[in-house]
């Protein structure tokens, strides 16, 4: 990679990631003593939240549903032909083998279901960030057992996503090799476009010379393009056996020359490790692997700070912090709006995910529609900006005041959104011009959003509709991290809306409004946007503040790393 040409990419990525300016070492946080919000459920609205608990009830068995769905993986033939006819190992066993322990964040574990192409489970290909030795690590693994581990369009995409995160929080990248390549029907949507299949190969170049680590292992077939993956990460191990790296196999040599070759002569871990010097470890066996997989990762240069370790520890072995909310994180049941004329005061729902429930409100008394204010999360200071109704120009000019502010002071961005699901209509001149008021303030939130280069992390705790997303960080602003509930919908405007977006059109005006509602309550759906990794994966509301836990852990990591040269090296690879 030419080094200009890695700069320019580096600094268009890294304009949003500004956030490296505290040194590591051992720090005190500032001594806070933030109001109390003590908000049990009021009496007279006790229904609205019976209404959204039932909701959340249905949307929750679908979420385990699905999640059950996507653990089988290709099914159980796929799952005999991986285990005993190929014996490998399957995916979920391997990031046991690779990770510390299975508190991992997985991202969009339903991305591939519900395509017009069919349903593919986890597209193929599992993602997120694990701890390996202590170190938040990017992972990207084939799942075999899904036709051979090959990639469908929902793969790439998946992967990109996963190369995005990585380079957004700096993580180190391993990738666990297991593809039979393009999935060859679909050729035209994976192979030739700017974000298709090549981007991952462009992307480890790019990463590498930004100093983000990038380690493979194949423990299965590398086949044409997924050739590429281990031989340009900086190391790479293959297992004996299992592992196979070649443009084509056997039969494609048979077929062009008449020689019968064995996939291991052709392109097993002897050959790459000792004749051709693609990869850099030889493992008789899989465990192995994974053994010189996570000592690749002890030779990196981070120092993570002991203080924070020993938090967690102490958490893990179930002593209750003195920190947690006030009220149980499964109240967001009944929190988690149903529609947007189900939803409550957010700071009921803010005051269950922040830390000792303690909550210090910017501009409280101003623009009432969005709430703003800073607390901590798991000790993570954040600025928090929640939809508390449909955002006026007033609550927009807040919003980017306290948006600013945040970016002045290096505090990350935690942003809860339900947005309204019609735009407001224009019945006269004086509507006409509040209107355009608001759209300047709109235009002003989206500008700071954009400009804003400290972390964000999106969780759409109801709508996510119209324009007025992307003043609350939609997925176009590019967040850190974008998590959905799953009583979320995700749509230009909600079903039972359509009219308003409809022109007046005679007697057919019904018959559309009816088509159109029905495909919005369809598409709308939060699985529907997961299914096509419009965000990072549905989470369950009491998860939440687990979740932004670990987003905020995972975008700290960066402080730690040693070694950080801002301005690109060469990548390193022979
Ligand atoms: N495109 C589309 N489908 C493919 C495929 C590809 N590149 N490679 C494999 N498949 C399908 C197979 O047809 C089979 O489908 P089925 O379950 O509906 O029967 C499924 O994936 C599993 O393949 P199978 O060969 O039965 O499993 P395996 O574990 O023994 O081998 C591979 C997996 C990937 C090693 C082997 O299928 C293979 O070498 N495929 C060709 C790879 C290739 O040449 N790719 C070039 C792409 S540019």
């Amino acid at each position: 990679m030419h080094r200009c040409a890695a700069r320019f990419v580096e600094q268009h990525w890294r304009r949003s990631v500004r956030w490296t300016s505290s040194a590591p070492g051992r720090r005190k946080a500032l001594r806070s003593s933030f109001p109390v919000l003590d908000l049990p459920v009021p009496p007279a609205q006790r229904h609205v939240y019976q209404d959204n608990v039932q909701n959340s009830s249905a949307c929750s068995r679908k979420f385990w549903e699905l999640s059950e769905r996507v653990r089988k993986g290709g099914g159980d033939s796929a799952v005999t032909r991986h285990t005993q006819r190929n014996k490998k190992l399957l995916v979920r066993d391997r990031l046991r083998l690779l990770l510390d322990d299975e508190d991992y964040l997985e991202l969009s574990p339903f991305a591939g279901l519900g395509l017009p192409y069919g349903d593919i489970p986890s597209a193929g290909c599992l993602t997120g960030v694990g701890r390996i030795n202590g170190l938040w690590c990017v992972f990207i693994a084939n799942d075999a057992t899904v036709k051979g581990g090959t990639a469908y369009p929902i793969t790439v995409k998946k992967q990109l996503r996963a190369q995005q995160i990585a380079v957004q929080n700096r993580l180190p990248c391993v990738y666990l090799v297991d593809s039979g390549g393009a999935f060859l029907p679909l050729q035209s949507e994976i192979f030739p476009d700017r974000m298709h299949g090549g981007r991952t190969f462009y992307n480890e170049a790019i990463m590498s010379a930004m100093k983000i680590p990038q380690v493979a292992l194949v423990c299965g077939s590398c086949t044409a393009g997924g050739a590429y993956v281990p031989t340009m990460a900086e190391e790479a191990v293959m297992v004996h056996r299992i592992g196979t790296i070649f443009l084509g196999g056997p039969p494609l040599v048979k077929a062009a020359t008449g020689e019968e070759v064995t996939p291991e002569d052709l392109g097993g871990a002897k050959l790459h490790s000792e004749v051709s010097g693609c990869v850099d470890h030889f493992a008789w066996e899989e465990k192995e692997a994974f053994l010189h997989t996570r000592n690749i990762i002890s030779t990196l240069n981070f120092r993570l700070p002991e203080e924070e370790e020993e938090g967690r520890r102490e958490e893990e072995e179930g002593g209750r912090r003195e920190d947690e909310p006030l009220q149980s994180p499964e109240e967001l049941l009944g929190l988690a709006p149903k529609s947007f004329s189900h939803s409550l005061d957010v700071r009921l729902i803010v005051s269950r995910l922040v830390d000792g429930s303690r909550f210090q409100e910017f501009k409280s008394g101003y623009g009432a529609t969005l709430v703003t204010g800073f607390a901590k999360v798991h000790g993570h200071l954040v600025g928090i900006a929640a939809s508390n109704g449909e955002l006026s120009s007033e609550a927009a000019l807040k919003g980017s005041h306290f948006v600013q502010l945040c970016d002045q002071r290096d505090v990350p961005l935690v942003f809860l959104q339900n947005t309204a699901p019609t735009p407001p209509e224009t019945l006269s001149t004086a509507q006409s011009e509040v209107n355009g008021n608001r759209l300047k303030a709109l235009g002003s939130m989206m500008s700071a959003i954009a400009c804003a280069s400290v972390p964000k992390v999106t969780v759409v705790i109801g709508g996510c509709h119209g324009v007025d997303s992307y003043s609350m960080c939609g997925r176009a602003f590019d967040p850190n991290f974008l998590y959905l509930w799953p009583n979320a919908r995700v749509s230009l405007t909600a079903p039972g809306a359509a009219g308003s977006l409809l022109p007046p059109a005679g007697e057919q005006q019904q018959e559309q409004e009816e088509k159109l509602n029905r495909r919005l309550e369809e598409e709308s759906s939060a699985f529907f946007s997961s299914g096509r990794l419009w965000d990072d994966g549905v989470i369950l509301p009491q998860d939440t503040r687990k979740v932004l836990r670990d987003s905020l852990d995972i975008i700290k990591q960066q402080q730690y790393q040693l070694s950080t040269s801002k301005s690109p090296a060469a990548p390193l690879r022979m």
